[in-house]
Parts: C-alpha cells; structure tokens; sequence
C-alpha cells in the first residue's frame, strides 16, 4: 500500500463506502427516516476516485449525482443496505460507513394504506442490525471508518463507539449547530483511532472529504506498509 503523500495512493485498492438515509416502509405509502443529505459519502466516494480507488457506493435515496467511475448499488432499507454492504466488503481493503442507517424499523410492513383512528398511535420499531460492527467483526477485515453526529458529548460518544464496534477510526461531527451537518456544504470533524485525534477544521466536504481520506491512507498504510 502506498503512502498518502504518493498521487493515485490508493490504487487498486477496493473502497467500499455506504451514504445517505435509510428508509424504513410502515405501509405502501409511509416511511420513517434519519436526516442525511449523502454529501459527505458521495464526497468520500470522488475522493478515493481521485486517489485511483475502485470505489462501490452502497447508497440509499439521495439527491445527488453517483461520481463518474463508481459502482453504485441502490438500496432502500437497513436490512437492504447490510446485504449489499456484506456482499461487497468480502474483498474489500476499506470500508467507509457514512450511511445514516435508522436504528429501528417498523415491526410491521401494512399491505394497504393504514387508516387513521384514534387520537394517539404508537408505532412497535425493531432492531436493525449494526452493519458497520458485522463489518468489523469479519474474519478478514477491511481498514473500518465510521462517523458518529452527535448533539452533545461528543468525544466520550465517539470514543465509546470506535471501541464497541470495533473500529480503526471514526469521524464525530456536531449537529444542530449553526453551522455544518446534515444538509450543508461545510463540515468540520474530529477524528478518533485507537492512541490518536486529530481535528479537521470547519469547510467544504470535498476538502474534507480528501482530508479524511488522507488520514484513512496513513491508517492503511501503517496496517499493510
Ligand atoms: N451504523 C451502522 N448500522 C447501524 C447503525 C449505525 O452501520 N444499524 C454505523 C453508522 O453508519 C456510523 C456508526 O455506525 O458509521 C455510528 O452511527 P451512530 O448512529 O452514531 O451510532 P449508533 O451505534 O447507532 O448509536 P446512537 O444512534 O444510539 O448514537
Ligand atoms: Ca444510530
């Protein structure tokens, strides 16, 4: 594996890289969903294009054009994405999760439209299965990168997930502020592996998407030099 400071460092290297929201069907007409614009994933995907990546993008429905030369696979739910996402890592070098998957899905999936009645409701959710931490746990595991948004407490949260899952590093952004986030073009990140941090101050997410990916590299390159 080359060195982040080489151009096309990243040749033939297999990237596999989940974005955008997951959708989780309640009936034919209904859905529960998280925030995600899929910018920072997409971003992520053009970067390692860049750097001469064989890039798979794993992504639910987003707005955004698929950058020339990745492989895209289409996926709606939690449960879809994990099977594409177990399908492609099987050979993958790293896996990139920016993919904003719902925790829960709805229990059942009505086959008509569900009538109003009442003047509460409550919805029974499910457990969706973790897919960055069945990517984690392979036998023959890819460099693993995750993303944490938190609301507050942001380092103990990160740090927490990089060690449950089992991670090699995970970029923790904040959210609900006034700047950055979901639907933005600016972002800023604090970056977290075992014995490190790093901060990659506020701006554009192709910047720092390339930025993040630079960090990947080194991690990669210290695994396999
Ligand atoms: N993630 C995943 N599968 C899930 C949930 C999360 O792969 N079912 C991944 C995300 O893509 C991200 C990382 O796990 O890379 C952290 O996601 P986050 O929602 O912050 O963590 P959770 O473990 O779901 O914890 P919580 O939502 O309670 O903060
Ligand atoms: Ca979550």
């Amino acid at each position: 594996v080359l060195a982040p400071e080489k151009p096309g460092f990243l040749s033939g290297i297999n990237v596999v890289i989940s974005a955008g929201p997951t959708r989780e069907p309640l009936d034919p007409v209904r859905y529960i969903t998280n925030r995600s614009s899929g910018k920072m994933g997409y971003a992520l995907a053009s970067a390692a294009l860049s750097a001469g990546a064989n890039v798979t993008l794993v992504s639910g429905p987003v707005n955004l054009a698929v950058p020339a030369g990745a492989k895209l696979i289409a996926v709606e739910t939690a449960l879809q994405m994990y099977d594409a996402v177990m399908m492609h890592t099987q050979v993958a070098d790293i896996y990139i999760g920016a993919a904003a998957v719902a925790d829960y899905r709805p229990q059942q999936l009505a086959d008509g439209k569900i009538k109003k009645a009442g003047d509460t409701s409550t919805i029974a959710l499910v457990k969706n299965p973790d897919i960055i931490a069945a990517v984690a746990g392979l036998q023959a595991k890819p460099l693993v990168v995750g993303f944490a948004a938190e609301t507050d407490d942001l380092e103990n949260y990160a740090k927490h997930k990089l060690q449950s899952k089992n991670l090699d590093l995970i970029a923790a952004n904040w959210v609900g502020q006034a700047e950055g986030g979901f639907e933005s073009d600016r972002n800023a990140l604090q970056v977290f592996w075992p014995g490190g941090q790093q901060i990659l101050p506020m701006t554009d997410k192709h910047t720092l998407a390339a930025q993040l990916l630079k960090l990947i590299a080194e991690k990669l390159h210290e695994k396999n030099p």
